[in-house]
């Protein structure tokens, strides 16, 4: 037998309720389904007796081998299949002044440095207006150096999508912060590693100024408030080992300096290879689930136009089509892109991200499950959500933040 890893539980009165997470359907379940389902997943062996085996087939769990789940999971995907894309980035230039050794861009991104034209710009958000509200600004590199940013976030928002932006606070001028602003954006991420001026540097780089980033947020919160613009900021710093001991101060600073929420995520894998990544930190997030929601959800747009199945394609490793020959339309529904949905579960890209996984967990967390994933809490280990308990539920900003995980951990002061 076999036991697709896809599921979780939460205990309620005489039993159990299980989800399904690759049919995202919940069922109840007696006290000793749990048990039994678990030791059939660890053990491949029958069924116990006893054991409500039509529960489990019936809801889809259990399958007579590995390869009659994988034939199920393939059938899954034809009907995540949506009729119309939605674009999750556009990277305004892939140029980047910072050296993060936690990004691929630093150390693996080889492809040609350029910045987006204002007429793919246009064109793609065009295309996009009316069918989604929301996009992220950035993919691989720093927006604000994009000299065209503010005009692209008033055109978007002039077209009724909304904008958000992961930044670095050192070269967020206040005049270009105000600009941004009154365009429209409605949610800055900065990305603030470190409050250590030496561990900031050694996170980001030399150009990683933590007195200009500090002077940066406060000229930030305050022209925000002044001039009451409608912007959510948030402040992230990823969890690694240089700043392991700083998440308390970090989540101090962000209540001091008045932004509306601090975050301290996991650190991602995207494709380093376990000797790399160790060097930096510890990557909680579990390997690749298939199929992976991200390519009929989530494409990006590169700065040259080409579109990519989701933000882990810091290469162009997997083009889709391009924007400068193609409507988004097109694209969508081109042999290539089919191909790469159809086969999503096969493909050598995403078999080495573990970022769909994040998706399904966070999900899992929210809904109290237990279990998911093989992957558990540890004994009396807590889950914290490092958040500024006023930002709870914020308006704009939350829809993106929602899809970070985060730390788990205890800390006085933070809310779980
Ligand atoms: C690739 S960056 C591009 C935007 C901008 N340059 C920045 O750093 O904010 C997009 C986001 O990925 C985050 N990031 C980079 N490497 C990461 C990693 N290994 N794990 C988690 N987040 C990461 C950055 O902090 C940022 O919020
Ligand atoms: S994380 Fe952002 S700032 Fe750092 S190298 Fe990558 S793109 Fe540049």
């Amino acid at each position: 037998m076999y036991v697709h890893p896809f599921w979780s539980y939460r205990p309620i009165v005489g039993g159990f309720a299980v989800k399904n997470h690759l049919e995202n359907a919940e069922f109840i379940a007696p006290e000793d389904f749990v048990p039994a389902l678990q030791s059939v997943y660890d053990s491949g062996a029958a069924l116990p007796e006893g054991m409500s085996r039509d529960l489990a087939t019936r809801h889809r769990l259990v399958f007579d081998s590995a390869d009659a789940a994988d034939t199920h999971l393939s059938s899954l995907s034809a009907y995540q299949a949506k009729a119309l894309p939605v674009i999750d980035q556009i990277e305004m230039t892939n140029r980047c002044p910072y050296t993060c050794g936690m990004c691929p861009r630093t150390i693996s991104m080889t492809r040609e440095l350029g910045d987006m034209s204002m007429d793919v710009f246009t064109s793609l958000i065009t295309q996009v207006a009316g069918r989604q509200r929301y996009l992220a600004l950035h993919h691989f590199g720093e927006s604000l150096l994009h000299k065209g940013l503010p005009d692209a976030v008033a055109f978007a928002r002039d077209m009724r999508v909304r904008t958000a932006l992961s930044c670095n606070p050192p070269s967020l001028r206040p005049q270009l912060a105000e600009q941004l602003m009154r365009s429209g954006i409605v949610s800055l991420l900065l990305s603030q590693d470190s409050l250590d001026p030496e561990t900031y540097k050694s996170i980001r780089g030399r150009v990683a100024r933590a007195s200009l980033a500090d002077t940066h947020i406060r000229e930030l919160v305050r022209l925000r408030n002044e001039g009451g613009y409608d912007t959510a900021i948030t402040l992230q710093m990823i969890n690694m080992d240089a700043n392991r001991d700083e998440a308390n101060r970090f989540i101090d600073y962000c209540a001091e300096v008045g932004v509306d929420r601090g975050v301290v995520i996991r650190l991602g894998r995207w494709d380093f290879d376990d000797s790399y990544i160790e060097q930096i930190g510890e990557v909680t997030a579990p390997g690749y689930t298939a199929p992976c929601s991200l390519p009929w959800t989530a494409l990006v747009a590169l700065w040259d136009g080409r579109i990519v199945p989701c933000c882990h394609d810091y290469n162009g490793e997997v083009v889709l089509g391009d924007l400068r020959t193609q409507t988004l339309d097109e694209i969508w529904e081109s042999a290539t892109a089919r191909h790469f949905r159809d086969r999503n579960d096969d493909s050598a890209f995403c078999r080495k991200c573990a970022f769909s996984k994040w998706f399904k967990e966070q999900q899992r967390e929210r809904e109290g499950f237990l279990y998911f994933h093989r992957e558990r809490a540890g004994e009396g280990e807590e889950r914290v959500e490092w958040v500024n308990p006023e930002s709870i539920g914020w308006r704009d900003g939350v829809a993106w933040f929602n899809r970070f995980d985060v730390l788990t951990g205890a800390s006085a002061g933070a809310s779980s």
